[in-house]
């Protein structure tokens, strides 16, 4: 029986534009996408009984097919039948670092490590886009989190355009613990205060689109250069999140005056991240904001942002 276990990194957002409607019911986005060091570690095994058992160290995650993990191997046994008789069934374990609800794609970086895990357990050969192609059918953020580091998404998300690697910014991250925001109350509200304003036709959200993807914040991720990646910074969800969360918005205000680089919101929220050049700065950050809001029910995290997504770590033979 084999056992692999794998990193499962969380992403912030450095831009999100929603550009419009789709006609499939989601909205048209560009983003840009950043994975971080802050990680799950998610562990595919061998199982003699056929199905999928899913456990976790956190009691409030479901451990059901509503869990996107869950979701990742029924999608493969269903899709690699004659295999999955074969092997049997599969057994993953989550050990959860990164809160739920928080905008970091938690689910999602589970969901991706559990599709490339049941690939390398099963040699299948897929290929990266292969992989990326299985999970946009499970979620919008999930093709990211396969390859991960820094990608320009568009379409719902899903279609990914590698940028230069940024290993060398940190975010401080913080969340209120019981905060979360529901992702599709967050487009909904948008779509009800904004849809009036999304362009009318196909061509003309195309053009808006390409206008987005070539702003400033391509050009100062080309050059690395952190300060004007913080000025480039932008995410549309935060018109509409900000004034419903007003403690999200006190995070936000109370970060803007420390000594970063820039802050915003991440995703849907809750989280809000400010942006470093040093390891020494974001530790400044951190201890200004921890005396600012002196709240035990906000958490912080220094991370360090990475180049790549999903990693296989160890892999056992029993
Ligand atoms: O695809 P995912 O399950 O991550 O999306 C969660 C929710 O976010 C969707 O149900 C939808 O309400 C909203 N969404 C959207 N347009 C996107 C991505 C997500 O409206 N491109």
């Amino acid at each position: 029986m084999r056992s692999l276990t794998l990193t499962a990194p969380a992403k912030i957002n450095l831009l999100l534009h929603i550009a419009g409607d789709r006609p499939d019911g989601f909205h048209e986005l560009v983003m840009v996408m950043q994975s971080i060091d802050l990680a799950d570690t998610v562990t595919v095994k061998e199982r003699r009984e056929p199905g999928i058992g899913l456990t976790c160290d956190r009691l409030n995650v479901p451990t059901d097919s509503n869990n996107l993990a869950w979701k990742a191997a029924d999608l493969m046994q269903r899709r690699f039948p004659d295999v999955a008789k074969k092997q049997g069934g599969i057994a993953i374990d989550l050990v959860k670092r990164i809160p739920m609800g928080a905008g970091l794609a938690g689910g999602s970086a589970d969901c991706a490590a559990v599709l490339v895990g049941i690939d390398l357990l099963w040699e299948l050969g897929l290929t990266q886009l292969d992989l990326q192609t299985l999970a946009a059918e499970l979620g919008s953020d999930i093709s990211f989190c396969v390859a991960g580091g820094t990608a320009l998404c568009s379409g719902r998300g899903e279609i990914i355009d590698p940028l230069p690697n940024l290993n060398n910014l940190y975010a401080v991250l913080a969340k209120y613990k019981d905060l979360p925001v529901p992702t599709p109350w967050a487009y909904k509200t948008y779509r009800a205060e904004f849809g009036s304003t999304y362009p009318a036709t196909t061509t003309e959200l195309d053009r808006c689109t390409e206008q987005l993807k070539t702003g400033s914040m391509m050009d100062a991720i080309v050059q690395r250069d952190g300060a004007a990646i913080a000025k480039s910074l932008h995410n549309d969800l935060e018109k509409v999140v900000l004034p419903h969360y007003p403690k999200i918005q006190n995070l936000r205000n109370a970060f803007a005056k420390t000594d970063s680089l820039g802050v915003m919101m991440s995703g849907s929220g809750s989280t809000v991240f400010a942006l470093a050049e040093s390891l020494e700065q974001a530790e400044a950050i951190e201890a200004n904001m921890r005396s600012a809001i002196p709240d035990s029910d906000l958490e912080f995290w220094i991370t360090k942002f990475c180049d790549s997504g999903v990693q296989l770590v160890d892999s056992i033979t029993e």
